[in-house]
């Protein structure tokens, strides 16, 4: 399956879930530079106004649609039905395939939009879009111990947790522990069909 050629969208009740494109680039720009200071410590705020230019936009759209011919990555941005703002975005990182057939799950959402459940109903998608379009078989989430936040929506969206992943990623200059979450095809009624191609 040439999945980087599948156009991978999602509607949901309230958002759309779709990869950015050139017009999203004042919406991108204008989230980029309107969050509050972070509200903990695995979130962000403003960019730089020199990570912001057209230039640089235009750059990573160029690098994610070299990514999803790679099938390696999708980042996806979330935008609000009613008025198309952009609340957030959502990832499906270093899928591997062979026996594997497995993605990390990544997602933010800019703090001024947080606690309305944007990434619950974001992530729900995105594991759709992972089952279904890109045929994956399993779908992973670090998350640090102390992220509720983020631990409520993995359990919130039919995650698993797996256990402790000691030393799982280098972060801030240091090896940092990691609980997985992980959901399979088979928790949303999905079995998975191996060819071995
Ligand atoms: C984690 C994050 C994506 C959540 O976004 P969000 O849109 O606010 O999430 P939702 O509204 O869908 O759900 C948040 C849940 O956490 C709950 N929650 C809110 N504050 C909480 C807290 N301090 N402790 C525990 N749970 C909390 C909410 O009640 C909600 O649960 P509910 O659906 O049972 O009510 C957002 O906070 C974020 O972008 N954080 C920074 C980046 C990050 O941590 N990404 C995840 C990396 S693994």
């Amino acid at each position: 399956m040439k999945t980087h050629a599948l156009s991978l969208y999602r509607k949901t009740d309230r958002l759309i879930i779709r990869y950015f494109e050139l017009h999203d680039y004042d919406n991108w720009m204008q989230a980029h530079s309107s969050m509050r200071e972070p509200q903990n410590e695995w979130d962000e705020t403003n960019w730089d106004e020199s990570e912001l230019t057209l230039k640089k936009y235009k750059e990573f759209l160029k690098k994610q649609t070299h990514l999803r011919a790679q099938d390696k990555f999708y980042e996806f941005g979330i935008f609000r039905k009613d008025d198309g703002l952009l609340v957030g975005s959502a990832h499906l990182m270093d899928l591997s395939r062979g026996i594997f057939q497995n993605a990390y799950l990544g997602y933010r959402i800019y703090n001024t939009h947080w606690g309305q459940g944007y990434a619950t109903e974001a992530c729900k998608a995105a594991l759709a879009i992972a089952f279904k379009d890109l045929n994956l078989h399993r779908v992973e989430a670090g998350i640090a111990p102390k992220n509720r936040r983020s631990i409520r929506v993995a359990k919130a969206i039919g995650m698993r947790k797996e256990g402790l992943s000691a030393r799982r990623i280098f972060s801030n200059g240091k090896w940092v522990d990691l609980v997985l979450y992980a959901a399979t095809s088979e928790d949303f009624g999905i079995k998975y069909r191996f060819s071995q191609k």
